[in-house]
């Protein structure tokens, strides 16, 4: 079975809309639709909206995943005696509106118009110690705001460990890359998910489910792929120069691989910056590790004291 072919987009609660969209900005998406209670943010490779916020006090909302044939849409909507939608809100495709086990809105996607693509600069060649492949020619990197590739991962902090995995897995499909335990094997704490493509390799998780004993359901944090390791930085220190919050990083992770760094939108929403994250098919092996202290980063400066809050 193949459900979800990707994540599409985060939906959010937040209680200004502009302030959202000039830090969404600053943060490297771009603007898309904005009405007076709703806001759309892209990604430079287009496609879905990557971000969707109405106005409201701040909550996270929910998660659209790509589903992979209408044919999928229909089978998980008669699973659920749900049916099969025109998507009114993004003006053409087709949606079917679920909530997963925690209660969080789960709309899944086929066929919608897509929005179209921003040229950016080409990824930097790196010139290694080993491979020398960028001859004859300079860098020359710009300040600004990173550039958002795709909306690559959401986390969710669940109350409901057990069922919510079955929703993921059984449901949409996804497949187990590591996972993290505590105490004991079977207390498993941290489940990191790719979507289950058979043999094509997709990044290392679209999903990761937290059983950290949240009193509240929501998101962790949603993470976007920026275009390289320049595109990162110069990002960090371009939200550095705007006085935005900062969270974490610059680091590389352990489980995904990815650089990583962490942001804070106005209302404290975790947002990440990543880019050279791993990819894995459903045949990779899998770990089931104990968590230890040093298992978010492989590098990085001391943890935050906001960021397991
Ligand atoms: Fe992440």
């Amino acid at each position: 079975m193949i459900a979800v072919r990707d994540i599409a987009y985060v939906r959010y609660q937040v209680p200004d809309l502009d302030a959202q969209a000039d830090f969404l900005q600053d943060f490297g998406l771009r603007a898309h639709v904005r009405t007076a209670t709703t806001l759309q943010m892209a990604t430079y490779n287009g496609g879905y909206p990557a971000y969707i916020a109405q106005v409201g006090p701040a909550k996270a909302l929910g998660v659209g995943y790509q589903v992979t044939t209408l044919e999928e849409l229909q089978r998980i909507a008669a699973r659920f005696n749900s049916e099969v939608r025109a998507n009114d809100e993004l003006g053409s495709g087709w949606i079917v509106r679920l909530r997963d086990p925690d209660g969080l809105q789960v709309d899944l996607l086929h066929g919608a118009a897509l929005i179209e693509a921003e040229p950016v600069r080409a990824a930097l060649q790196l010139n290694t110690a080993d491979a020398r492949k960028r001859l004859g020619s300079t860098h020359r990197i710009t300040v600004q705001p990173s550039h958002v590739m795709r909306l690559g991962h959401v986390v969710l902090k669940t109350v409901n460990y057990s069922e919510m995995f079955a929703f993921y897995h059984d449901v949409l499909g996804l497949r187990i890359s590591d996972s993290y335990y505590a105490d004991s094997e079977e207390n498993t704490v941290a489940a990191f998910m790719h979507c289950g493509l058979g043999s094509e390799y997709t990044d290392h998780h679209t999903v990761a489910l937290l059983n950290l004993g949240a009193k509240e359901a929501g998101f962790d944090h949603c993470a976007f792929e920026v275009l390289d390791w320049d595109d990162l930085s110069c990002g960090n220190q371009f939200l550095t120069q705007q006085n935005r919050r900062h969270s974490w990083g610059i680091g590389r992770h352990v489980q995904g691989s990815q650089i990583f760094d962490y942001w804070l939108d106005p209302v404290g929403n975790k947002v990440e910056h990543w880019t050279d994250g791993d990819l894995v098919n459903d045949s990779n092996a899998v770990s089931h590790e104990p968590l230890t202290p040093d298992a978010l980063a492989q590098w990085a400066p001391p943890l935050s004291p906001d960021f397991l809050a």
